[in-house]
């Protein structure tokens, strides 16, 4: 049997379509915190389990009779909380002899970077190694679907304003990450492997703009700016900061890394941003 943690997320719930076309309902275990939120896969027959990141127990019992696992990324912003629910989740995996561990880390992860989400994903690669139960990572450059809240505003106001200077990113498309990662589940040939998953090119946020629209522009802003305006719409310190040391890491480059492996892995050309901007422009 196959199981999706954080099943009923975005990323969780675009790979399981994917794999219904491979793999019948019933080899597919969904595992997520309520229930509730996969009542659609529940009624075509997949199965459904309850496990939350921070409760070991009920992660042993959710991956009974598993032989492959996606364990997608936390999303707590504290690291440590966030180290020790990634690390639940290795140890019940370790505990039910799992035989493949598909994991949704950081392109180019690795110590000591700018953007704190990256932490987190690098320390649970480094446990899933230690496991010694084939692997194989997905190092998932910026989705193109978190374009709308990384511009706020912008397709009213004409203008893009982040701190992010000239650096690039290689956006990639979300459900094609999940279709991908649907083969790399159902295949025999992916494991200790290591994937950076990037678009085909990588894009500064002032040709972002313009490929929305021409008249768009991109205004770089301090990013002390940045913070206040995020601090005056109430939210916590800890996202406040997170969200201060992604634009960081994109203005330092570590979001621009450009690979062709999820080319070979979906057997096409993947979405290119030119085409998902479209849809965004109908939104307009
Ligand atoms: N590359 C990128 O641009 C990017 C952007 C955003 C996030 N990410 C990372 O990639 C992952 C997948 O992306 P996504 O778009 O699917 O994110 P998402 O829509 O936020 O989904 C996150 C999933 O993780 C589950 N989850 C979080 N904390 C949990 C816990 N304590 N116990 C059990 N399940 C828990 C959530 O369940 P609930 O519904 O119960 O909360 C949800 O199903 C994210 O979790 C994040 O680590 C990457």
């Amino acid at each position: 049997m196959i199981a999706i943690t954080g099943a009923n997320g975005n990323l969780g719930k675009a790979t399981i379509p994917f794999l219904l076309q491979k793999v019948a309902p019933t080899n597919i275990v969904a595992i997520v915190r309520n229930p509730e939120t996969v009542k659609d896969f529940k009624e075509q027959g997949v199965i459904i389990r309850q496990a939350d990141y921070s409760d070991y127990e009920t992660l042993k019992q959710a991956f009974k009779h598993v032989e492959t696992v996606l364990q997608i990324s936390t999303i707590e912003v504290d690291v440590d909380t966030a180290k020790q629910q990634e690390e639940n989740v290795v140890n019940a995996m370790v505990e039910n002899n799992i035989k493949h561990i598909v994991y949704t880390s950081m392109v180019q992860a690795r110590p000591n970077t700018i953007f704190q989400g990256t932490e987190t994903q690098y320390h649970t690669e480094e446990l899933i190694k230690k496991t010694k139960i084939p692997y194989t990572f997905f190092r998932n450059s910026m989705y193109m679907e978190a374009i709308p809240e990384l511009i706020g505003n912008a397709l009213q106001t004409n203008e893009i304003r982040y701190p992010s200077g000239s650096g690039k990113v290689s956006f990639v498309s979300r459900t094609d990450i999940a279709e991908a990662i649907a083969n790399v589940l159902t295949e025999n040939t992916h494991q200790n492997h290591t994937y950076e998953i990037t678009g085909n090119r990588a894009y500064t946020f002032a040709e972002l703009a313009k490929l929305i629209s021409t008249e768009m522009k991109y205004t770089d802003i301090e990013d002390t700016i940045f913070r206040e305006k995020l601090i005056s719409y109430q939210m916590p310190v800890e996202v406040v900061d997170l969200l201060v040391s992604m634009a960081n890491g994109i203005k330092s480059g570590e979001f621009s890394y450009i690979d062709n492996t999820l080319e070979k892995l979906l057997g096409r050309k993947p979405l290119d941003l030119n085409e998902y901007v479209k849809s965004l422009q109908n939104v307009v």
